[in-house]
């Protein structure tokens, strides 16, 4: 079963076709749903994969402005990188394992053009909280439980866990998450700044597609030019502040600033291009 009833019937089934996910779109908003349910969406090699083209596509689909990730059934938004399919693995294989993925979805998402918005419906689990981290931001369902559960399977999270959450909760906190391998609940996770906004769960598809709304109407050129200012300040031997400078900069020349710029003069709404 698949969350948000009311909210899926507006939802088209996008051309990809997948084994383990599903992509969905209304306008220009995509819904990409991680659909393993039986194995709580546990992340496998496949899907990993899926996700990653899933995401390519879409990034490079001029239609699509927002995308909002989740999980299929009512109890995981996913529950962990598959265990079953690393349970054997060499230090070389381990090594490949989180390179890879970090490259090819983890990373991927943080540095999309448009915003991922991950919709948490139930467990977010080591792999999966760190998806729902490499996200631009996070929402819940008030039945949600996240955690970085790896040290109690003798590993440490292996796709940007450590950095991301220290990022979003601070180093102390992330710590003591990382360290006890404990799960938070969604209210919990709100006060210490991993998810922006808690609902019920059957309201949780309705809330991201009324913050993807908003975000719909501002200029899709500003917005992605704002996530690389953003995620600047987080890259090593970057300096935020000159890459927000060449942003605005960019915004300059684009005919969504020309237009922000006179609707707002005349006293209208506006249109924006998209570029
Ligand atoms: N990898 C592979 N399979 C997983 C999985 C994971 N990360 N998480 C859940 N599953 C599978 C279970 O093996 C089970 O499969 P089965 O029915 O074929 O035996 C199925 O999903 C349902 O999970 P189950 O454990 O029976 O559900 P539960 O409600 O009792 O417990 C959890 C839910 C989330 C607490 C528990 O599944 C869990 O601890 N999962 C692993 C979490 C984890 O350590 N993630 C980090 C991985 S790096």
């Amino acid at each position: 079963m698949h969350n948000g009833c009311l909210y899926r019937k507006c939802l088209k089934t996008y051309m990809m076709k997948f084994n383990n996910i599903l992509v969905e779109r209304k306008n220009a908003l995509a819904q990409v749903t991680i659909n393993r349910p039986k194995k709580l969406n546990a992340l496998n090699s496949e899907t990993i994969h899926e996700l990653s083209e899933a995401f390519q596509t879409l990034e490079k689909d001029g239609d699509i402005k927002v995308i909002i990730l989740t999980g299929s059934g009512d109890k995981a938004f996913v529950a962990g990188a598959d265990i079953s399919e690393f349970a054997h693995f060499s230090v070389e294989e381990g090594a490949k394992l989180a390179r890879k993925g970090q490259e090819i979805l983890f990373n991927l998402i943080q540095n999309l053009s448009k915003p991922a918005i991950a919709a948490i419906n139930g467990f977010a689990l080591g792999g999966g909280l760190e998806l729902a981290m490499s996200c631009h931001f996070r929402i819940a369902s008030d039945n949600a439980k996240m955690g970085l559960p790896e040290v109690s399977l003798g590993v440490i999270p292996g796709y940007g866990g450590t950095q991301r959450l220290s990022q979003l909760v601070g180093k102390g906190k992330a710590m003591e998450l990382i360290l006890t391998a404990g799960m938070i609940s969604a209210e919990d996770a709100k006060n210490c700044g991993l998810v922006n906004h808690v609902s019920a769960p059957e309201d949780l598809l309705a809330l991201a597609q009324k913050l993807a709304d908003k975000i719909m109407r501002n200029s899709s050129v500003a917005i992605s030019g704002a996530i690389k200012s953003v995620n600047a300040n987080f890259e090593v031997g970057v300096n935020g502040f000159d890459v927000e400078i060449e942003e605005f900069d960019n915004c300059f020349g684009t005919q969504d600033f020309k237009e922000g710029t006179t609707a707002f003069l005349e006293k209208r709404k506006p249109n924006f291009p998209g570029n």
